[in-house]
C-alpha cells in the first residue's frame, strides 16, 4: 500500500497526545482539576485535528504530493475519536455520570447544545467515511461532507462560549478556520493546482 509508513506515522502522532494526557492524569500531573484539564485538552485536540484535516486538500494542491490526501480520512476519524473522548471525559469527570446533573448543566452551559450539534454532524460524516457509503451516495457524498465547514463553525462557537475571557487564542483558531474555508471557495481553489482524486472523486468518476 502506498504511503504506508506515512500513514503509520500519522496514526502514532495522533495517538500520543491522549495517551500522554491519560498517563498524566493517572500520576496526578494534570493540575488541581485533572478532569476539567482532560476535557479541555481533548476538545482543543479535536479542534486542531479538524483544522489539520481541512488543510490536507489545499496542501496537496499546493505541493502536488498525494500523501496529504492519503491521510485525510484517517485524520478526520481521529478528530471524531477525540470528540468522543472529550464527551466521555465530560460525562465521567464533570457530570459524574449523573443525568440529572446534565439537565442542570444544559441550562447553565448552553454551549454544550452547540457542541452536541457539531458532534451529531461529525457522527454522520464518520459513519459515511467508507467505500460503501461513497459508492452508495455518489455525488451526494461530496455535498454531505461539505458539512465539515458547518461543524467547524459550530466548534468555534462552542469554544468561544467557553473561553470568552481569552479571545486572543480563540481568534487564532477562527482566523485559521476562515483561511481554510476561503481556500475551498471556487474562486480561490481554482487558482491552486488540481487535486489527486480522493475516494469520492474516484468512485463518482467510475459510476458516471
Ligand atoms: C456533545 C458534545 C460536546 C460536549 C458535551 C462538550 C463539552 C465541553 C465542555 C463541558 C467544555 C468546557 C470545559 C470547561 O469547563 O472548561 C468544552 C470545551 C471545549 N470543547 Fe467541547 N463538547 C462537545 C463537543 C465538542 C466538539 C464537537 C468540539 C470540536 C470539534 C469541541 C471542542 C471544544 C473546545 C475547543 C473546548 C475549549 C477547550 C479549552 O478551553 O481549552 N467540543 N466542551
Amino acid at each position: 500500500m502506498r504511503y504506508r509508513l506515512w500513514r503509520v506515522a500519522v496514526f502514532l502522532a495522533a495517538l500520543v497526545p491522549p495517551s500522554l494526557w491519560v498517563y498524566q492524569a493517572w500520576i496526578f500531573d494534570l493540575g488541581p482539576d485533572p478532569g476539567k484539564t482532560l476535557v479541555d485538552r481533548l476538545g482543543l485536540g479535536a479542534l486542531w485535528l479538524l483544522l489539520i484535516t481541512l488543510g490536507m486538500t489545499p496542501l496537496q494542491k499546493l505541493t502536488g504530493w498525494g500523501g496529504w490526501i492519503a491521510v485525510r480520512r484517517q485524520l478526520g476519524l481521529w478528530c471524531f475519536a477525540y470528540v468522543v473522548f472529550h464527551i466521555s471525559a465530560y460525562a465521567v469527570f464533570l457530570l459524574g455520570l449523573d443525568l440529572g446533573q446534565l439537565a442542570k448543566d444544559l441550562s447553565k452551559r448552553p454551549y454544550i447544545i452547540v457542541g452536541a450539534l457539531a458532534f451529531f454532524m461529525l457522527l454522520v460524516l464518520a459513519v459515511t467515511s467508507n467505500r460503501y457509503s461513497i459508492r452508495k451516495l455518489g455525488r451526494r457524498w461530496k455535498q454531505l461532507h461539505r458539512l465539515v465547514y458547518l461543524i467547524l463553525g459550530l466548534a468555534l462557537l462552542h469554544m468561544l462560549w467557553v473561553v470568552r475571557a481569552d479571545m486572543a487564542e480563540w481568534a487564532g483558531y477562527a482566523i485559521a478556520g476562515s483561511a481554510l474555508f476561503a481556500l475551498r471557495l471556487p474562486v480561490i481553489s481554482r487558482r491552486l493546482k488540481r487535486p489527486v482524486p480522493g475516494p469520492a472523486e474516484k468512485m463518482t468518476k467510475r459510476f458516471q
